[in-house]
């Protein structure tokens, strides 16, 4: 049943990533034409936004290697997708097939900056300048996202006012849009609401904030609420709740777009996605991965 809460936008925008942060975890090698499939079948049940595969070094996610195949299997289609790229040799291999929407992907920590991109805090913004610089000139469109958000591993607590710098030096280098990542899916609402208030408080516009939420303490769904009481209105979701990042230790599935999907219609909130067709998707995907999705709302339509 539909009961719309006070004070809640009435649109909100789900960026899958499915297909990049959800895959890329898995050991098993997916072939390329199944990532093909999972793309069109997302399209297909009305995902606004699929991230399709990233353009990083082979051997830090070799699962991600074939991002050059996948991008000819996909032709046109494919160019409307955006693909993560963190330095400007990803740049330039995203830009040989045509994609209009890259996004460069930094750390909120030194020790997560160090391991996932092999650089140090202040080194990441000196890797990301000229790709932001080069892909907005040559038209594109970019995304930033900031890693450890809300807690890291190896370092705990990670203070907002670190997160709104780094937020801040992506959005100055010309970042249009800015995802907040729960790594480790350690936040809790009243921390979200905190992080977006910083944001607010420090002049950046919360219409250019998404928040990305992994599932790993149950809290995705209780966050997104307050992502959403604080006028966030993009959100980033995995179809069957896949997902974990490579170098993030205890990373686990991200929220899973049924389960935001199902929340955000039973408030009456619009986001155009066709939930039987997605949940037959993720079904369809769990078949070629060997074991049920742990999305609670794919196995509550399969039961
Ligand atoms: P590096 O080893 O420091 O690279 O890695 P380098 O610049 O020193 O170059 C070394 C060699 O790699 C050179 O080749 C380059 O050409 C090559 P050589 O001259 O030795 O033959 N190279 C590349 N080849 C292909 N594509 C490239 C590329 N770059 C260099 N793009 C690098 C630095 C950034 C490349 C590496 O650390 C990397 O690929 N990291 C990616 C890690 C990753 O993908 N992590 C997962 C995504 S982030 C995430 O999941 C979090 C998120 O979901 C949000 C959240 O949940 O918080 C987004
Ligand atoms: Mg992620």
């Amino acid at each position: 049943m539909t009961v719309p809460a006070e004070g809640l936008p009435e649109r909100v925008t789900i960026y899958e990533v499915g297909p990049r942060d959800g895959l890329q975890n898995e050991s098993e090698l997916v072939p390329t034409d199944v990532k093909a499939e999972l793309i069109r079948r997302l399209l297909t049940a009305g995902l606004p936004v699929v991230e399709a595969t990233s353009f990083v070094h082979p051997r830090w996610v070799p699962q991600l290697a074939d991002a050059e195949d996948l991008m000819r299997l996909l032709g046109d289609e494919g160019r409307d997708l955006p693909v993560l790229v963190p330095n400007e040799r990803g740049l330039d291999r995203a830009l040989e097939h045509g994609c209009r929407h890259v996004a460069i992907f930094g750390s909120a920590t030194e020790t997560f900056a160090q391991k996932n991109l092999n650089r140090s805090l202040d080194e990441q913004f000196a890797m990301f300048e000229p790709v932001v610089r080069r892909a907005r000139d040559a038209g594109l469109d970019v995304r930033a996202y900031v890693s450890m958000c809300f807690g890291d591993p190896w370092e705990g607590a990670v203070p907002i006012e670190q997160v709104v710098s780094v937020g801040q030096r992506l959005l100055d280098l010309g970042a249009g849009q800015l995802s907040l990542g729960d790594t480790i899916g350690v936040g809790t609402a009243g921390h979200v609401a905190a992080m977006v208030d910083a944001f607010a408080a420090a002049g950046m516009r919360v219409d250019d904030l998404a928040l990305h939420f992994h599932d790993t303490y149950g809290q995705a769904l209780s966050n997104v609420q307050a992502g959403l009481r604080a006028g966030v209105t993009t959100f980033d979701s995995s179809a069957g709740g896949l997902g974990g990042c490579p170098y993030a230790k205890s990373a686990t599935g991200n929220l899973a777009t049924e389960d935001l999907a199902w929340l955000l219609s039973g408030l009456g909130i619009e986001h155009g996605v066709d939930l039987t067709a997605l949940v037959e998707t993720s079904t369809w995907l769990a078949t070629h991965l060997g074991r049920p999705s742990p999305s609670a709302v794919v196995r509550a339509f399969a039961g």
